[in-house]
């Protein structure tokens, strides 16, 4: 698809997660079929200090483009300022946070919390724009800010006047936080009215749930977060399905085997030995989840304290479930969308 003047290779995009779509799993998600990932947020006021965590989140070196990095702030110079430092690093398209709900973010009054003042929103959508021309500015937002405020249609309005050139919206209001169920008749009518390029988040689960969401919104992409995590290859399933109606057969064992190990090895290489073995944990965590004797076999591997123990156990474990099954296969239906260590 085209989309803010690039070309993709289709319209599914990975949500930016903090903590989670980190280069490594960006470039996994692009390699297995993702069209973009927008890259975890980069709060503005951080760029101060330029720690090493800030640093690695503004770090697209081999990445696939065109690189997206989301920004975050309430304050419209201090966007200005981190959408231009994140251009000079990079960043082909600057993303714009007003979609997530978490506590540290909405004390500071951005994310979601924004949505609540629509001259501030016009304000700092302005500074943005103008502070990197010839580089696309896009917006991701929840519906509102709680169900009877659902001032979806008034942010896609000023976004388009400010030069926004396109819109993500998660199917939740700032105070469903993650509970109940997306809804999509918000997207829905902000798409009829829409301008530019509208993306519909939230609950996409499966290729039907896709296919489901792109009909029933008219959305011109989607964007998938949490059912990603572990899951990489969802975006070529979706994709095949979209495609074709039909299914393609779960991944062979063997190939989520050799996906994870290198997964792991890019995690060590970008973190570093000891944080690179925390986060490891985390994704071997999703990816096992559901399968043949995962329980115990996670419970075991999150006390291992370093590469070779964490390889050998991932090692042991694929090999083990490949005596059983030739492709993956979960022995419960996987609620992927689960909301653990949320800080929402
Ligand atoms: C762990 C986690 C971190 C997130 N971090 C961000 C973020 O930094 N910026 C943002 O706009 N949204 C963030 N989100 C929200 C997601 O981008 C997405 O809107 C939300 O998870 C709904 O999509 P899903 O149902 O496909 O997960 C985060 C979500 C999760 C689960």
């Amino acid at each position: 698809m085209e989309f803010v003047g690039f070309s993709l290779r289709n319209n599914l995009f990975v949500a930016p997660m903090a903590g989670v779509t980190d280069r490594p799993f960006r470039q996994l998600c692009k390699k297995m079929g993702a069209g973009l990932a927008v890259s975890e947020m980069v709060t503005s006021n951080s760029l101060l200090y330029g720690s090493a965590k800030t640093q690695r989140r503004a770090n697209h070196d081999g990445e696939v483009a065109p690189i997206s990095v989301q920004i975050a702030g309430a304050a419209p110079q201090m966007m200005a300022d981190a959408a231009r430092h994140n251009v000079d690093r990079g960043a082909q398209i600057i993303d714009i946070n007003m979609g997530c709900p978490a506590k540290k973010i909405c004390n500071v009054m951005a994310g979601s919390a924004l949505l609540r003042d629509e001259p501030l929103v016009g304000r700092i959508l302005e500074a943005v724009v103008n502070a990197v021309p010839g580089t696309p500015v896009t917006l991701k937002i929840r519906t509102g800010w709680d169900k009877s405020n659902r001032n979806a249609l008034s942010i896609l309005k000023i976004a388009e006047q400010s030069g926004i050139r396109a819109l993500a919206m998660h199917g939740r209001t700032r105070a469903c936080g993650y509970t109940g169920f997306a809804e999509y008749e918000t997207i829905a009518a902000v798409k009829a009215q829409a301008h530019i390029p509208i993306i519909a988040n939230g609950d996409i689960t499966s290729p039907e749930k896709a296919k489901f969401v792109l009909e029933a919104t008219g959305a011109d992409a989607l964007m998938i977060g949490r059912a990603a995590q572990g899951r990489p290859w969802l975006f070529r399933e979706i994709e095949h399905y979209l495609n074709t109606g039909t299914h393609l057969l779960p991944p062979r064992v063997s190939e989520i085997h050799e996906v994870l190990t290198a997964h792991l090895e890019d995690l060590y290489a970008f973190y570093g030995i000891e944080t690179g073995v925390r986060v490891a944990r985390k994704h071997i965590s999703w990816y096992t989840k559901g399968l043949i004797g995962s329980a115990s076999f996670r419970h075991r591997m999150n006390q291992l304290p370093d590469i070779v123990q964490q390889q050998m156990a991932v090692n042991d474990f694929f090999v083990g479930l490949a005596e059983h099954n030739e492709h993956l296969s979960y022995i419960q239906t996987e609620d992927h969308n689960d909301t653990e260590g949320l800080a929402a």
